[in-house]
């Protein structure tokens, strides 16, 4: 799984503040116990005592410290139980004043032997879908919520009913988004306003982020807006900031470019699309472009590249029925 360091950091982050608020819980029992419970504290102290002494010893009389550090672990046994029994008397659990982990697995450090431990991967995670929903509106956009009684059973001059053929783009994008992996194939959706490509391509971006990899959405537009903010960048206060966008759509694990053709074709937002496509062939990043040209328009607009690219290297989804957001208006819906 590739890390996206954004990310990542404010994952790190969000445990730094979970260990931050265990320690403020634990001060607290800490001086709960110790006002209601002295003699508690007294133990401690006692301990605390003992086991300097022996480490003062161990020092002192060289690594012959075997018996001192046996007889001082027995004493410290004993106290520790009386301060349990103490705990108990009053109702507390024998942990209550033990340092608090919310991962028991890496004792909240992230990490294990170096590797990120489940918890700081589950953070992150969590990291990413909010970092995508803040692109996109993912509210209500699942599988679960893709409605099939939009699509006519009527077949069309074909024979197949657009309910037939979306239920078959349906199922195809479920299972690219539960089985996404370097495998994958791009995929380039078409079909006229309103059939729900936005719609099925929030709900891979959804699912594919909980994976965990680094999935990032935008439309056409946005995109080449972005490349030519950076190539005419002049390093102001922005330029960080683009410089990372730019980056992230090159180098995401999964970029949904929506809208294709809505973008304004100049030769400098031609050239951006083919680096675009063809940097990302190269380094095996998958893309899912939604569009409503025909075949027919993308050849007429694209350079043969593109064009071949997008023929060659991306499944084409043709999206079926009739315009959604008429039929909600018509369903009375807002
Ligand atoms: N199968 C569906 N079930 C429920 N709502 C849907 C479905 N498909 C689309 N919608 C809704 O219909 C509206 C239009 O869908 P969407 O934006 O995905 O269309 P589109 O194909 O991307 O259109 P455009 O080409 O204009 O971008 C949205 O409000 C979307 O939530
Ligand atoms: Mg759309
Ligand atoms: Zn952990």
């Amino acid at each position: 799984m590739a890390y996206d360091g954004k990310i990542l950091a404010r994952a790190r982050d969000i445990l730094e503040q979970i260990k931050l608020n265990n320690e403020t819980e634990l001060n607290r029992r800490r001086a709960e116990i110790y006002e209601l419970i002295p003699e508690i504290k007294k133990i401690e102290t006692e301990i605390t005592t003992i086991m300097t002494g022996v480490a003062v010893d161990a020092l002192k009389k060289g690594l012959d410290a075997g018996s001192a550090v046996e007889n001082a672990r027995s004493q410290c046994d004993i106290l520790l139980e009386k301060r349990t029994e103490l705990l108990k008397s009053a109702g507390y659990p024998a942990d209550y004043i033990d340092e608090i982990f919310s991962c028991s697995k890496c004792r909240d450090k992230g990490y294990i032997l170096g590797k990120p431990c489940t918890c700081l991967d589950n953070l992150y995670k969590a990291e990413a879908v909010r970092e995508l929903s803040s692109m996109l509106n993912i509210e209500g956009q699942s599988f679960e919520n893709f409605d099939l009684s939009y699509y006519e059973k009527t077949p069309a001059s074909g024979g197949t009913s657009p309910y037939q053929i979306m239920s078959t783009v349906l199922s195809l994008c479920r299972d690219y988004a539960y089985d996404f992996g370097k495998n994958s194939v791009n995929l380039l959706f078409r079909g006229g306003t309103g059939l729900g490509k936005t719609f099925l391509s929030v709900c891979i971006a959804r699912v594919v982020s909980e994976k965990g990899y680094s999935v990032v959405y935008d439309t056409a537009v946005s995109v080449m807006e972005a490349f030519e903010a950076h190539k005419f960048d002049r390093g102001g206060a922005d330029s960080d900031n683009i410089s990372v966008k730019v980056r992230r759509y090159l180098d995401c694990d999964l970029l949904i470019l929506d809208d294709l053709g809505t973008e304004m074709t100049t030769n400098f937002t031609l050239s951006a699309l083919y680096t675009l496509i063809n940097n990302r062939l190269l380094s095996g990043g998958k893309t899912i472009i939604t569009t409503n040209l025909s075949e027919d328009d993308i050849r007429k607009r694209y350079s043969p590249q593109i064009v071949s690219r997008l023929e060659g290297e991306y499944i084409l989804l043709n999206f079926s029925g009739s315009d959604i957001r008429r039929l909600k208006r018509e369903r009375g819906f807002k």
